[in-house]
């Protein structure tokens, strides 16, 4: 299976400026005297002929020198450089990372990996997640082109099959559990049998990571095309309950994604309407725990918060006989998505017609004096001003006040 070379489906498939930028690469690695590849990711889509542009460069010796080589020789610009010979270059409109090969270790199970020494290649695809993520690609001439798979990457591309190198990998990294099933389900492929007992023997070293990364892991999860499938299968494993042990994600949690896709295409849905969904069985107690453990931003966990109030005054919501004044005076407290999520999930009839009559038409609906006009009237400005306003909306919404005189004579009257 070895040896064969990719050099045509490159040319087929990256840019014309990408390749260019991979063949100047390769010559001026070779300049150097060292030996640079492409690795991980990209090389697997190569083979699947799926599109990726996420160039990942390895060369075996100075990274920081290359890339600054290559922005002398060409237009480009190295706009990262990192203590552990790893740099970023703008080229065109594309940016490639170009790290040195190297060996890590683990220290202690859920920590960054240290690195251990730099390396050849050899070395330092032993150290990856999956087969089918071991593998890299000459650039240097005259091998350019040509592939590395010495874990039988092609062979689990062909079976369909994620497997990891070794036995400890999950316990090294137990964020592998989450990529696992991100490949598992984007690829439509299945987890090896042997990979599924690792991850079964080793799924509480999940507790060993740190909130910040498994939010990352889940926001990771999040960006899929179909994020659902992957959400589905980490709850039958197990691993969603990681995350919150009360975390479910049932056939109809699927349902309000798919649901919320189709209405927002083109457009992908924003990563805290997903985050939405995905807590609305929440409790509020739940919630905050969910939020402090994964260390959840501010106005990420407001509007998750807001979603579950909204959710609690839904049978009010549906009451009977509630003006379309009452309706505005519930709902304007809360953001756009906490309704739109709410629209999305509610079961009554009634609660969603008046979200959608409120986001249609009465956020939208004005009063015909201003904030201005009513200190003018003797209104002192502060809180006053604006809650008189307020009552003015709800009149107007009411039909209790239709005219810019018949607002005034309220005033009056409130004042
Ligand atoms: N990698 C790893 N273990 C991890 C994370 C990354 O071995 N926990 C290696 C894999 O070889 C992976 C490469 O680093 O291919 C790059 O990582 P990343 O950019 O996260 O993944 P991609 O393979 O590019 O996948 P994606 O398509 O999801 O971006």
């Amino acid at each position: 299976m070895n040896n064969i070379n990719l050099a045509k489906q490159i040319n087929q498939q990256f840019p014309v400026e990408l390749v260019k930028f991979l063949q100047l690469a390769g010559v001026t690695a070779a300049g150097l005297q060292q030996r640079l590849f492409l690795v991980g990711g990209v090389v697997r889509d190569l083979l699947l002929e799926r599109p990726n542009l996420d160039l990942d460069l390895v060369v075996e010796g100075d990274a920081i020198r290359l890339a600054e080589e290559m922005a002398r020789l060409e237009t480009g610009k190295v706009i990262a450089r990192s203590r552990f010979n790893t740099a970023k270059i703008r080229w065109e409109r594309w940016t490639v990372d170009i790290a040195a090969a190297r060996a890590e270790s683990y220290t202690q199970p859920g920590a960054l990996p240290s690195i251990q020494s730099f390396c050849d290649i050899q070395n330092d695809l032993i150290r990856r997640d999956f087969s089918v993520n071991a593998m890299a690609i000459y650039l240097d001439p005259p091998r350019f082109g040509e592939l590395i798979d010495r874990y039988e990457g092609q062979a689990d591309l062909k079976r369909g099959l994620i497997r990891v190198l070794h036995d400890k990998s999950f316990q090294d990294d137990a964020t592998r559990i989450w990529r696992a099933v991100r490949y598992e389900q984007r690829l439509n492929f299945k987890i090896e049998d042997h990979t599924l007992e690792l991850i079964k023997r080793d799924i509480d070293y999940l507790e060993t990571i740190s909130g910040d990364r498994l939010r990352g892991e889940l926001e990771l999860c999040l960006e899929e095309e179909k994020p659902e499938k992957s959400l589905q299968r980490a709850d039958d494993l197990g691993i969603l309950a990681k995350l919150h042990p009360d975390l479910k994600f049932g056939e109809s949690s699927a349902r309000f994604f798919v649901k919320a896709r189709g209405r927002l295409e083109p457009f992908s849905i924003p990563e805290e309407f997903e985050l939405a969904l995905l807590v609305y069985g929440f409790t509020p107690e739940h919630l905050t725990e969910f939020n402090v453990l994964l260390k959840i931003p501010k106005s990420v966990a407001l509007v998750l918060q807001e979603t579950l109030q909204l959710k609690n005054e839904l049978p009010t919501l549906a009451e009977k006989g509630l003006t379309d004044g009452a309706v505005y005076r519930l709902l304007h407290r809360f953001q756009q998505t906490a309704i739109l999520v709410n629209l999305l999930a509610a079961s009554s009839y009634a609660a969603k017609k008046r979200m959608e009559l409120y986001l249609a038409k009465l956020q939208h609906v004005r009063t015909f004096l201003n904030g201005r006009d009513l200190m003018s009237m003797g209104i002192t400005a502060g809180p006053r001003v604006k809650e008189t306003l307020e009552l003015l909306l709800e009149a107007r919404l009411d039909g209790r006040a239709k005219t810019r005189e018949e607002e005034i004579e309220m005033v009056k009257k409130v004042g």
